[in-house]
C-alpha cells in the first residue's frame, strides 16, 4: 500500500551511494560537504549543519540558542509532536498557540498574547501568569505553506524572543512579500530546521539540517551534534553533546534528491492543481488553500470535510482507498490535547481542534500519475454521497 508521501528516487541516488560504498566512506566522507554546500546555495543560507533528523535539529537549535531549564517556548498546537518534544528534551515548557485557517501559527493571537500576557524585565520577556522567562517561539511552516514571519520578527527582536523556524516540511518554499522577497523558509529566524525524513519533499532516508546566518550558532550547533568534542585525539569533551551527525551515506542520497528538487516541487504543484480542479465545485469537500504571500512547495495537499459526521466519512474514505492501495492520514491531533502535554498552558485555542477533526492529508507522492489521482478523487467523491 502506498503511504501518503512516499520517496521518489529519480536521480543519482544509486550512483552516489555506490561511490560512497566503494570509497569506504560510510559515516564520514565527501558527500556530507557536498550536500551541505548544495543546501547553502539552494536556500541562500550562510551556514548549514547536517544532522540525524529534523527533531534533533530543533533539539540542538534550542540548546545552541541558550535555553535554560523552565524557560517557556511558544509553540503552535497544530504541528507534528516532534516540535514540542524538542522543547521538553531541553527541559523547557511549551505554551500552546492556536492556528489560523492556513493551519499555521495564528499571528493575531500570538501578538495579543505577547501584548496582554507578558512583561519585559531587563533584557527578557516573562509570562505574567507563571513569571517564567519566555525564551523563544517556534513557528512551523505547516504542509509547506509559510508562516508570515514579516509580521512577527520585529516584535520578537524587541522582546528578545528567539525564533526557531520549524521548516521540516517547507524546503523550497519562498516568500513573495516585499520585506522577505525570495527568502527561503528556514533562513529568517535565528535558526531554521529542515527534515529529510522519507516522507518529505526530498529525503536522505532520515536526516535534518540546521540553518543559520550566525557563525557563533553554527559553530556551537556543530560542536553539540558531534558529542561536544574539544580534542578528538585524546577524547576531551568539556560539555555534554549528542551523537546527532548525519552519515555520508544519508548525505549521498540527500544530495541526489536536492539536485532534483525543482522537479519534485513541480510535481507537487500539479498534484495540488489536480485535486483543486476536481473538487472545485464540491459542496462538502474543500481543498485547503496555501498562503498567498509565498511561493509554496505544495508538499502536502489537504482537504476539509464539511459534513456533519467527519469522523465517519473519513473512516469510510480511508477503508475504500485502502482497497485500491492508497492511504490518507487524518490531521495531527492538537498537541495541547495530547496526554503528556495537557498540563501546559494553552492560549485561546479554538480553531485547531475544529480543523483537526475535519482535515485529511491526501495521497501526494510526487510520482503519482493522473490516472491514479483520478481514481483517488472518484473514490473520495463516492464516499460522501
Ligand atoms: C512539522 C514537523 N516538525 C518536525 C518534524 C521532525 O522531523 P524528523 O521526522 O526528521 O525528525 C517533522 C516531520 O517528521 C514535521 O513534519
Amino acid at each position: 500500500m502506498l503511504g501518503v508521501n512516499e520517496p521518489y528516487i529519480s536521480g543519482k541516488e544509486l550512483k552516489y551511494l555506490k561511490e560512497s560504498i566503494k570509497s569506504n566512506e560510510l559515516s564520514i566522507g565527501k558527500f556530507k560537504g557536498k550536500f551541505e554546500n548544495k543546501i547553502k546555495q539552494y536556500c541562500k543560507s550562510k551556514y548549514v549543519s547536517l544532522c540525524s533528523s529534523g527533531t534533533s535539529a530543533i533539539q540542538v537549535a534550542l540548546h545552541t540558542l541558550g535555553i535554560k531549564e523552565n524557560d517557556e517556548v511558544i509553540v503552535p498546537t497544530f504541528t507534528f509532536i516532534a516540535t514540542i518534544n524538542a522543547v521538553i528534551y531541553n527541559k523547557g515548557i511549551p505554551v500552546f498557540m492556536d492556528c489560523d485557517d492556513n493551519c499555521n501559527l495564528d499571528i493575531k493571537k500570538f501578538n495579543k498574547f505577547i501584548f496582554e500576557n507578558t512583561f519585559k524585565k531587563g533584557n527578557n520577556l516573562f509570562n505574567k501568569k507563571t513569571k517564567r522567562r519566555i525564551f523563544a517561539v517556534i513557528p512551523v511552516h505547516v504542509w509547506g505553506g509559510l508562516v508570515d514571519l514579516s509580521e512577527i520578527t520585529k516584535l520578537c527582536r524587541k522582546s528578545n524572543l528567539k525564533i526557531i523556524e520549524d521548516a521540516a516540511e517547507s524546503l523550497g518554499s519562498k516568500y513573495k512579500i516585499k520585506k522577505l522577497k525570495n527568502r527561503s523558509s528556514g533562513t529568517i529566524g535565528d535558526i531554521g530546521c529542515l527534515s529529510f525524513n522519507g516522507n518529505k519533499i526530498i529525503t536522505s532516508a532520515g536526516g535534518g539540517a540546521i540553518l543559520t546566518k550566525s557563525k557563533k550558532y553554527h559553530q556551537k550547533a556543530n560542536y553539540l551534534i558531534n558529542q561536544a568534542t574539544d580534542k578528538q585525539f585524546n577524547y576531551i569533551h568539556n560539555n555534554i553533546g549528542y551523537n546527532f551527525r548525519m552519515s555520508n551515506i544519508n548525505a549521498a542520497i540527500g544530495l541526489a534528491q536536492l539536485e532534483k528538487i525543482s522537479f519534485y516541487i513541480k510535481k507537487k504543484k500539479l498534484i495540488n492543481k489536480f485535486y483543486r480542479e476536481f473538487f472545485k465545485n464540491s459542496e462538502h469537500l474543500k481543498i485547503n488553500e496555501f498562503p498567498k504571500y509565498s511561493n509554496n512547495n505544495y508538499w502536502q495537499t489537504t482537504m476539509i470535510i464539511n459534513l456533519k459526521n467527519p469522523k465517519l466519512v473519513i473512516k469510510k474514505i480511508r477503508s475504500s482507498l485502502i482497497k485500491y492501495g492508497f492511504s490518507i492520514r487524518q490531521a495531527w491531533h492538537p498537541c495541547h490535547m495530547q496526554i503528556p502535554y495537557k498540563k501546559f498552558e494553552s492560549y485561546k485555542i479554538s480553531n485547531a481542534p475544529k480543523i483537526s477533526s475535519r482535515l485529511i492529508c491526501l495521497p501526494c507522492s510526487s510520482f503519482l500519475k493522473k490516472k491514479q489521482l483520478l481514481k483517488i478523487c472518484s473514490i473520495i467523491s463516492k464516499n460522501i454521497k
